[in-house]
């Protein structure tokens, strides 16, 4: 799929795309899975990426079919957690932002398009604050009203609409297999992040944002030093 053409709008995942919260998640995750004698690691943790806290939970808990636990037991094992993972961001702050990400948003805004964040974390505003990066948004998705988490299209749905720009002129950026899924179930051009074929149905999967411009062809002309780490385009999975 080529990439939109008009290209009006961003629509960026916060956790392991802007930043690498996705790394906390993990550690809290993995802290609240080994109370509990479950396994966990870092390819389980894949699955977790992009789903909301109760469906990873589920997930998680699912390994174990035996045990029953009420709703109220889930309730205060994902409260455990978030406290857990909100004390991890307590040291979170603008040098946090991953290799290229301030610079992409600065690179969309300067190319007029409309930016949108697409996190279905509910501790999402809290890290762009902390990251210093609130003001770049146009829109920011309240993940507390969504119904359906991700690979489910409609937190990027929400965000063309408020935006006001259709589906098919965003582009939609992520790091996880249930946002690549999200995106392209949303009808836009899906970029990837992370590694080569990692991320299945990827319309393009970047090493980092480094260099990422929203037009056609552009993050790979070669008068934008095509050498930089983050210019490596690599063939969809
Ligand atoms: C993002 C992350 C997930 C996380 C989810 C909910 O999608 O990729 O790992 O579980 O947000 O985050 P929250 O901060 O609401 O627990
Ligand atoms: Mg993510």
């Amino acid at each position: 799929m080529p990439r939109p053409d008009p290209c009006r709008a961003v629509i960026f995942d916060l956790d392991g795309v802007l930043t690498d919260t996705a790394h906390l998640h993990f550690l809290a995750w993995r802290a609240l899975a080994e109370s509990l004698g479950l396994p966990f690691d870092e390819a389980f943790n894949e699955r977790l990426k992009g789903v909301d806290r109760m469906g990873s939970l589920a997930l998680i808990l699912a390994q174990d079919p035996a045990r029953r636990w009420t709703e109220t037991e889930r309730l205060a094992l994902a409260t455990r957690k978030n406290a857990h993972y909100q004390r991890l961001l307590g040291g979170l702050g603008p040098g946090d932002l991953l290799p290229g990400a301030a610079e992409a948003l600065t690179t969309c805004r300067a190319a007029g398009k409309r930016i949108a964040l697409a996190s279905v974390s509910h501790n999402a505003p809290t890290v762009l604050q902390r990251l210093g990066i609130t003001d770049h948004f146009d829109h920011v998705v309240d993940a507390r009203t969504l119904h359906r988490s991700k690979p489910d299209p409609e937190i990027f749905l929400r965000a063309a609409a408020a935006l006001g720009v259709p589906p098919a002129e965003c582009i939609g950026v992520e790091d996880a297999q249930a946002g690549i899924d999200a995106i392209k179930a949303a009808g836009m051009y899906a970029v990837g992040l992370g590694r080569a074929g990692a991320l299945r149905g990827a319309d393009e999967v970047l090493a980092t944002l480094r260099g990422f411009e929203p037009s056609e062809g552009a993050h790979l002309a070669p008068a934008h030093s095509p050498s930089g780490p983050g210019m490596r385009k690599v063939a969809p999975a």
